[in-house]
């Protein structure tokens, strides 16, 4: 609050000290003349999304063209899915929170269609390789009472197991969630961020990445069994980590558990799809660029296919830590492990004596696991039930799942779909950011983002900054050549102009 406050004062004592006459010039005659995005997710589509819906007022930059570059031959990034038995189920980035107001913007926008969970009422059970430590009724039992894996409030078997310390877990969330809110306030009362920290900090949420969601929870008051098990669960689910996460990337795991999660019908791709269509781009799809050279002015990216393109602002919308990009001048990022997730979908059915069960209907519909050295898999979950004999299941793994562990777990096999995402931070908590500026010039980072938590919405988030920020560095003619302004955090909260 208090920077906002400060960043408004220079603000009322920057822009009366140029005449609207030349505001006005500097306006027209610096429009950005190419902006190139290296990227078709959500955060590359949502950048071009942004640029050019801000750049339609007068008062501002133009923006000329946009490129896109994507290395596969569709647009989405982490944004997929897969066709089994005829049907189409995500298979990366899957669920949208009710409060992502981006993605609600967007599909609304868009004309998309948006599909509520099919199953109000699915069971859980929580194992550990060798039982359930904790089993809700089989939904097929004639109880309907769970609504959800976290309608706990009504969930009396939850209850019993953790007790209070379920309502305090839900508190923690919505007080991270409404932090989080205050990115969709105006432009007048919300300033361009140029780092991470400043942007989090500014929304109160600085300090969850600097501690483990584990020790954020113990100081608010969850017991022990409930971080073990139930959060646990989540967080394997959703980053394929424990509760060692940083308590950011932790609060962002837990709303994503909640009621109310929604997706695209037919897949989030096309939210990607949408915006690159509607934003004028050129896409250049099967094209990935290796290097990126700062040249007079501007900057040279050259791709695979030995094309050359010059554009005066570069945006990275692709996480860097697998890229082989070769930077001119170099940059230099923190170094960031990217954790693999293993998602295995499998057309058949499970063999109840893995489980010690007796049959395959008292298997619940998601077998949620703990930390336990030796678990093959993270989670398992029914997406469809064609009959009580044929299935399609999800399986999140760390490692791969072998040909005949699956067969050990599975009675019948009848189709395997596998996909090894590089699918967010390896969170580490006390996170360090990359730069949303990686030159100090007009080479952006959208993903540096990602340490404070990764999602669909997030990334919008960060996107939407990012555009906001390269509009007002224009208006506020950043030089292009480094001219003694190489750390320009400082110098450069001067130029903002309120978007
Ligand atoms: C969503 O769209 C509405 C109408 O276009 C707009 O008023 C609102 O500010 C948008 N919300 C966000 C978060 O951008
Ligand atoms: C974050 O932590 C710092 C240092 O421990 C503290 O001074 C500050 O008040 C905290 N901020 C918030 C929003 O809790
Ligand atoms: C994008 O545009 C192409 C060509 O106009 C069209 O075929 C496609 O359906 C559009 N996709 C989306 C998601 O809007
Ligand atoms: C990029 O391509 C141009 C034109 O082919 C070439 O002159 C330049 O050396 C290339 N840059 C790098 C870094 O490879």
């Amino acid at each position: 609050m208090a920077s906002a406050l400060i960043f408004s004062l220079f603000s009322l004592l920057i822009i009366p000290s140029q005449s609207p006459q030349a505001e006005a010039a500097s306006a027209n005659t610096n429009g950005v003349k190419s902006v190139c995005i290296i990227g078709s997710g959500i955060g590359g589509s949502s950048v071009a999304h942004f640029l050019r819906q801000y750049s339609s007022d007068p008062s501002l930059p133009s923006v000329g063209d946009i490129r896109i570059f994507e290395r596969n031959g569709v647009v989405g990034g982490r944004m997929a899915t897969v066709s089994i038995a005829g049907d189409t189920f995500e298979a990366g980035a899957s669920i949208l929170h009710p409060k992502n107001l981006h993605a609600l913007n967007f599909t609304q926008f868009l004309n998309l269609r948006i599909k509520k969970p099919s199953s109000a009422s699915f069971s859980l059970g929580i194992w550990d390789g060798t039982q359930f430590l904790f089993k809700t009724l089989d939904s097929n039992s004639k109880f309907p009472i769970f609504q959800k894996i976290l309608s706990y409030t009504n969930s009396l078997l939850m209850f019993f197991r953790y007790g209070f310390s379920l309502m305090r877990m839900g508190s923690f969330v919505e007080n991270a969630v409404d932090c989080f809110s205050k990115y969709y306030m105006g432009f007048d009362s919300r300033p361009v961020f140029e780092t991470v920290e400043e942007m989090l900090k500014w929304a109160g949420l600085f300090n969850f990445t600097g501690r483990t969601l584990q020790e954020e929870l113990v100081d608010a008051g969850l017991s022990p069994l409930l971080i073990t098990e139930l959060v646990t669960v989540i967080t394997r689910i959703n980053y394929g980590q424990s509760v060692s996460i940083s308590g950011l990337a932790g609060a962002v795991s837990l709303a994503g558990s909640g009621g109310g999660l929604w997706s695209i019908e037919g897949g989030n791709w096309q939210i990607a799809a949408g915006l690159v269509n509607h934003s004028d781009v050129v896409m250049h799809l099967h094209e990935e660029i290796e290097s990126i050279s700062h040249l007079q002015g501007f900057y040279e990216l050259n791709s695979t296919k030995g094309n050359s393109y010059s554009c005066e602002v570069t945006v990275v919308a692709s996480p860097l830590d697998e890229l082989n990009i070769r930077f001119s001048p170099p940059i230099s990022i923190p170094a960031r492990k990217l954790q693999h997730t293993y998602t295995t979908f499998v057309r058949g059915l499970l063999k109840p004596e893995y489980f010690g069960r007796n049959s395959v209907s008292e298997i619940p519909e998601l077998v949620g696991t703990i930390e336990a050295p030796d678990l093959p898999f993270s989670s398992i979950s029914v997406l469809k039930k064609y009959s009580e004999k044929d299935m399609t299941y999800k399986i999140f793994s760390r490692k791969p799942m072998a040909d005949a562990l699956l067969d050990h777990i599975f009675s019948v096999r009848k189709e395997t779909v596998r996909i090894n995402w590089g699918a967010y931070p390896h969170y580490n908590a006390p996170e360090v950011f990359a730069p949303f500026m990686l030159d100090g010039l007009h080479l952006y980072y959208v993903n540096a983002f990602e340490n404070a938590a990764s999602t669909m919405e997030t990334s919008a988030v960060a996107a939407e900054n990012i555009a906001r920020l390269i509009l007002s560095r224009f208006s506020g003619q950043v030089p292009s050549r480094s001219s003694g302004l190489k750390s320009s955090t400082t110098g450069g909260e001067f130029l903002h102009l309120d978007l």
